[in-house]
């Protein structure tokens, strides 16, 4: 038998966590989202409905939805609005049956004139976690992507640990040198994903729909997650199942200038209501009342308090279009 390697070969969290999502066998590369968790995108066609409000409201006629998983959202706006020119970013492959109209890509376009929307997209782009040990000092956290096993690395005022990492954490997640075992997920890779994808945004909006928390909410402990099967399930980097944690949103808005807003408002802005029908209409016109029944329900989902509701929406509008949501 082999010895096992001392805890501190073990990768970075973010090392880790980035070969089992996107590694050449990687989760994402095999697997479709929609097997293993639920988004809004696959809830109804509620959301589909908005984001083609949205576009329209702003006068726009381009949808990339970056991230796209099997093109749900994508085919479902197509559905709606067929003269809307529309792209799929995404490392999986184009997935059989989606419209020949949507076209389907990895790398982001260059610049873009439309509307750039990523769905639970920022979650999934691994980041360092750091943890402060009981001598004062915050470490990079290694983990063993067969048994979840965590070890210390360096720490973060090490001369080999990019100085970027300390100094977002002093400014976004500060960690209590009296707090040992407290957590943070350093929101850096975020941040740039997003700043790229605005910065191609030549006019237009930008919108990242996330779950996430801000100075005042972090999670003492952290937030990484893995779902499998449509359930949660330990916590593991191995390919076998999705590896998530809450995005700072605040970090990702401030550095591009960006406004935001839980979706439960968003959604309703662009008329996603969950009231229900007038029961009066019930004896006039049962099917259309058990329609708008069921059309309440699927709004009331998106918009729940404590679930999708609570999602964030980072906007930023670009150009000569006006800002949304601000009525
Ligand atoms: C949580 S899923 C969300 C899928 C879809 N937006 C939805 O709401 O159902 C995240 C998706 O982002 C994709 N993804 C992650 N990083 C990516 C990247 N750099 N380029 C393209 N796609 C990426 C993953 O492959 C995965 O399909």
């Amino acid at each position: 038998m082999r010895p096992e390697p001392p805890p501190t070969d073990a990768p970075t969290w973010k090392t880790a966590w980035d070969a089992a999502l996107y590694g050449p066998d990687g989760f994402f590369r095999r697997e479709s989202p929609a097997a293993h968790f639920r988004t809004s995108v696959h809830t109804s066609n509620r959301f589909a409905e908005a984001v083609v409000r949205l576009v329209r409201d702003a006068g726009l006629d381009t949808v990339v939805d970056i991230g796209a998983g099997r093109g749900e959202l994508l085919a479902a706006v197509h559905a709606l609005a067929p003269d809307l020119e529309l792209l799929g970013v995404e490392v999986a492959r184009r997935p059989a049956g989606l419209p020949d109209a949507v076209a389907w890509t990895t790398a982001l376009p260059e610049s873009v004139d439309g509307l750039m929307i990523a769905n639970e997209w920022l979650d999934n782009i691994p980041c360092h976690v750091v943890e402060m040990a009981p001598s004062g000092r915050a470490h990079v956290v290694h983990v063993d992507p067969r048994t979840g096993e965590e070890s210390l690395g360096r720490p973060l005022d090490h001369d080999s640990v990019p100085a970027s990492l300390a100094a977002w954490c002093e400014r976004w997640w500060p960690l209590s040198p009296a707090a040992p075992g407290t957590r943070a997920e350093v929101g850096t890779t975020r941040d740039a994903a997003w700043a790229d994808v605005v910065r191609r945004v030549t006019r237009g909006l930008a919108v990242a729909v996330d779950y996430g928390h801000t100075r005042d909410t972090r999670p003492p402990l952290g937030s990484l997650r893995s779902y499998r099967d449509g359930r949660e399930a330990q916590v593991l980097p191995d390919g076998s199942r999705d590896v998530t944690a809450h995005v700072a949103v605040d970090a990702v808005a401030d550095l591009v200038g960006a406004t935001v807003l839980p979706q439960r408002e968003a959604l309703r802005a662009l008329g996603v209501s969950g009231a229900r029908p007038d029961l009066a209409t019930a004896t006039e016109d049962p099917a259309g009342y058990v329609r708008a029944l069921s059309r309440a329900g699927e709004a009331a989902e998106l918009t729940a308090a404590g679930g999708l509701g609570d999602f964030s929406w980072i906007v930023t509008a670009v150009g000569d279009v006006a800002a949304p949501f601000t009525g």
